[in-house]
């Protein structure tokens, strides 16, 4: 594959994920997580927002001491003195890269900002061409790209390429995009703007309609080459598009897209875990990749299917996300295959008429419950 396939990962869990109401998490937290980020590999990971409190400045800064092989980046508004912190915070950072961004949408400028178009892009052009004396990597980001004006939107991002930034990002900051829009309007600002294929452009989605993930796979498929994302996908409000489903899904399906990432997927089901653990948000068993269900089977069909062979109901290895293996829950949709699966590998072997008296008690004791375990099951066969 050319470099062009390549898709660079910009994890945001600590910065963009940790704005999800509840999710604070500590500065030691937050270094297990980046070293878990590095591990995984990825190529970015977003430390957090040093200006916005002594914490986050302390924990950019711990990750930036720490971290090796991953950029460290930073986030700071179109303000010198938000540049400045970013200096500060990311000054032991191997490789560091400074995010900076500012609204672009009528109703951001109009009511938030208080500043005219005009006002605006004089700023991303200020902020951009500041941070680039400090940083030879720059990313510049328009917030609420989506509900931008094209045309505006095209200026400001050739403004900031020509200002230095070296990454451009398109933000769908509320999640109101759609995949055949986000398409458009990306294949728009590619075809338009000028020497926009100098630089690295990406695409950052929010999850309010559910469709964060499929917009980043859309955004890949015009020709973004970097997807931020977060893991579990926890961000502001429904949260940010789920890391995992992302890289599984560009995995999965390569043939579909034609790219690939450096992200060693093995390591995806420990950072969930630990992601689950120091924000306290459970991972819903039913979670694409990473849910405690993602590969389980209870029904008889499926069951006698997997059985037989793993690939008839699941299109991931368990162990490519470092899951556990794929397992089979006894419950009352639950079949003779499986029934007799756990009887053999518990050394029992019945007879037809037993075997069939066994499974009609197992089916009436599973009419009672959500699932009934081995030892359940071994204990009918005793009594
Ligand atoms: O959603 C958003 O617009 C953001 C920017 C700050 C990049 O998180
Ligand atoms: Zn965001």
């Amino acid at each position: 594959m050319a470099s062009s396939d390549k898709v660079l990962i910009f994890d945001t869990t600590l910065r963009d994920g940790e704005q999800a109401p509840g999710a604070a998490m500590s500065g030691e937290q937050k270094l297990h997580i980046a070293r878990l980020l590095e591990k995984l590999n990825v190529d970015v990971i977003e430390a957090g927002f040093p200006i916005s409190s002594q914490g986050d400045f302390d924990s950019v800064h711990a990750i930036a001491r720490t971290i090796e092989t991953s950029t460290v980046a930073a986030l700071s508004r179109a303000v010198r003195g938000d540049i400045d912190a970013c200096v500060a915070a990311l000054k032991p950072a191997r490789r560091s890269r400074l995010h900076t961004f500012i609204s672009t949408s009528s109703i951001h400028m109009r009511y938030k900002l208080k500043q005219s178009p005009d006002e605006v892009h004089e700023r991303v052009v200020d902020s951009v061409s500041y941070a680039r004396r400090f940083f030879d990597d720059v990313e510049w980001s328009c917030e609420d790209g989506t509900r931008s004006d094209p045309d505006f939107l095209c200026r400001c991002f050739e403004s900031a390429i020509k200002a230095g930034a070296t990454t451009v990002n398109l933000t769908d900051t509320v999640g109101f995009t759609t995949p055949e829009e986000f398409f458009e309007l990306i294949s728009q600002i590619l075809n338009r703007v000028p020497n926009i294929d100098k630089v690295r452009f990406s695409a950052h989605c929010h999850d309010d309609l559910g469709m964060a993930v499929a917009n980043s796979l859309s955004a890949i498929r015009a020709g973004a080459r970097q997807i931020e994302c977060t893991i579990n996908g926890i961000g502001e409000r429904a949260g940010n598009a789920s890391l995992e489903e992302v890289v599984m899904a560009l995995k999965v399906r390569a043939g579909a897209y034609g790219v690939k990432t450096g992200v060693k997927t093995e390591f995806l089901k420990e950072l969930s875990n630990c992601v689950s653990e120091y924000t306290g948000f459970v991972v819903p068993p039913n979670k694409a990749v990473v849910g405690a269900n993602a590969f389980a089977h209870e029904s008889g069909i499926h069951q006698h299917g997997v059985i037989m062979h793993r690939n008839t109901y699941e299109i991931i290895d368990p162990a490519d996300v470092g899951g556990e293996d794929t397992s089979i829950v006894m419950g009352r949709h639950s079949g003779r295959h499986a029934l007799r699966r756990i009887l053999n590998q518990h050394g029992h072997d019945l007879g037809e008429n037993a075997f069939e008296d066994l499974y009609q008690r197992f089916k009436q004791v599973a009419d009672t419950k959500k699932s009934v375990s081995d030892d359940e099951i071994i204990a009918l066969v005793q009594s």
